[in-house]
């Protein structure tokens, strides 16, 4: 993919839009919904019609009140007043997603700045549905260009955050510390069902998968092979179909 160009000055006000992005998030305690937002933006791609990704689009009505997208509004109304400041790039999306990973103890992801922000939407229906299996996640994540460990790899996103019944109808936290960027989703897979802890079936799926559950056991004893996975596969997301500036 060719990079955008982006001079000196562009980057010194990235830099400073990912200081405002980590006070905010820090005052608003608010990781995982801006890192859920950076997934929910970009998993819409589709690598055949090239069409939807990691292009801002989920700001937009249209694309945010999808049901899959519940809850999320919260998140672009935090993170349009960053934008209101920074007007020059991507704000909704996926630097959140970064900066969420960043201050949560997370790996440090690269990315590439100079985005333009799309109006057109993907249609409904793009996401995962977390009722499902493996052979759905791998429709949902193949169509996107990724791969198995791309998949085991970005679910560890769920070390982070909670189901809300009002919004998914699911409840509760993955880990004992939601507001931690971990290994522990992997680790609490493989002790089975804990209580107060959430497990949805596409989490599950992952243990009965012979072609994934290598990946959660590796990710389990290795947190340093989860932090490196995790940073390709999520820099991958990243950079779905975004347009140069
Ligand atoms: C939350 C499904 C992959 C990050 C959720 C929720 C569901 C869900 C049902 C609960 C939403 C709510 O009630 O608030 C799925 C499914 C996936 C998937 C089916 C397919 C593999 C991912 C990926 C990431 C991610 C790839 C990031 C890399 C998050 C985060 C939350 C969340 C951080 C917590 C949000 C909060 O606390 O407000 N996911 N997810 N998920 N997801 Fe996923």
């Amino acid at each position: 993919m060719a990079l955008p160009v982006v001079d000196t000055e562009y980057l010194k006000e990235i830099d400073k839009a990912r200081r405002d992005l980590r006070a905010l998030i820090a005052y608003k305690n608010c990781a995982p919904i801006m890192l859920r937002l950076a997934w929910h933006d970009a998993g819409t791609y589709d690598k055949n019609s090239k069409t939807g990704g990691a292009n801002g689009s989920i700001r937009n009505e249209e694309e945010y009140s999808h049901g899959s997208n519940s809850g999320l509004k919260i998140a672009i109304d935090f993170c349009e007043g960053v934008k209101a400041k920074h007007p020059e790039d991507y704000l909704c999306g996926f630097i959140p997603g970064v900066v969420a990973v960043e201050v949560t103890g997370g790996p440090t992801i690269d990315f590439v700045p100079g985005r333009r922000d799309s109006n057109i939407c993907p249609k409904e229906g793009r996401l995962p549905n977390a009722k499902l299996g493996s052979p759905h996640l791998r429709d949902i994540f193949y169509r996107m260009g990724l791969s198995d460990k791309d998949i085991v790899a970005l679910s560890g996103g769920h070390t982070l955050g909670r189901a809300h019944p009002e919004r998914s109808g699911f409840e509760g936290p993955w880990t004992q510390e939601p507001l931690k960027f971990d290994n522990s989703y992997f680790v609490e897979m493989l002790k089975g069902e804990t209580d107060g802890l959430l497990k949805l079936p596409t989490d599950t799926a992952l243990l009965d998968d012979p072609a994934f559950r290598p990946y959660v056991e590796l990710y389990a004893k290795d947190e340093d092979a989860f932090f490196r996975d995790y940073a390709a596969s999520h820099k991958k997301l990243s950079e779905l179909g975004f347009t140069q500036r």
